[in-house]
């Protein structure tokens, strides 16, 4: 069936093109020390909040001295305002910063990393994208993560066309993102996704002819031209 097609080509590619990066699995300090979940969902946590406004390159500076530093959340959470700040600098939007301070709190308080959406959600400053990020890719929970790449790739594979910036069409990428997740590797495929939206599937002149998901791309067996970045959408 076309979703368990996606899902292969997709995890297949990514399998293969992924990028080391230190929060993954893949990075040598991870997979020599083999990680739990708890130590993933923390590690997830810092960089997916910190790539929410930052390129990569820059972020992986930052999470490497942030995990120096503060090498688990017991020890983030016994961190002052004052250094979590001076650690951020740079990084614009501390209230971000605030939020990973006492979210880190409220987590070592409450004895265990929540590991569900609705639980996660309940953390101060923890939204869907965050919540879905760390459910799916420390605790392997089968829950979509959306961000605007992953909203330009599911557009263009089902060539939909209406306005991103409504919060009804948003929705409905969460929607089609949880049926397209792969229950197996749900971490792994919602990466992907992002990872596709990226490198290959830019906004304004995707590497169709790279692409592992382009037989299954409906805005370009439309030929459509593939859209534009502003537009989003097909
Ligand atoms: N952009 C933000 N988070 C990402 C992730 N986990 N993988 C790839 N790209 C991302």
């Amino acid at each position: 069936e076309e979703t368990l097609k996606i899902r292969a080509s997709l995890l297949g590619w990514y399998d293969k093109n992924q990028r080391i990066l230190p929060w993954r699995a893949n990075s040598v300090r991870e997979s020599e020390e083999r990680e739990d979940a708890e130590a993933r969902a923390y590690a997830v946590w810092v960089s997916e909040v910190m790539l929410q406004q930052t390129r990569v390159a820059t972020v992986i500076r930052y999470y490497g001295r942030w995990m120096e530093k503060w090498p688990s959340i017991h020890h983030l959470a016994q961190a002052s305002q004052e250094e979590v700040n001076e650690m951020w600098a740079g990084l614009g939007y501390y209230r971000r910063a605030r939020y990973l301070l006492e979210g880190a709190k409220s987590v070592v308080q409450g004895g265990q990393f929540p590991r569900t959406v609705p639980d996660l959600r309940k953390v101060q400053g923890v939204g869907d994208y965050t919540a879905g990020a760390i459910a799916s890719i420390a605790f392997k929970q089968a829950v979509p993560v959306v961000d605007g790449n992953v909203i330009r790739v599911i557009a263009r594979l089902k060539a939909i066309s209406s306005n991103p910036k409504e919060s009804t069409t948003v929705k409905g990428f969460w929607k089609l993102a949880g049926q397209l997740v792969d229950p197996e590797r749900p971490g792994d495929f919602n990466q992907a996704l992002m990872e596709l939206g990226s490198t290959l599937c830019t906004p304004s002149s995707p590497s169709c002819s790279s692409c592992p998901v382009s037989k299954r791309c409906q805005a370009l067996s439309l030929s459509k031209t593939p859209n534009s970045g502003k537009e989003i959408l097909v």
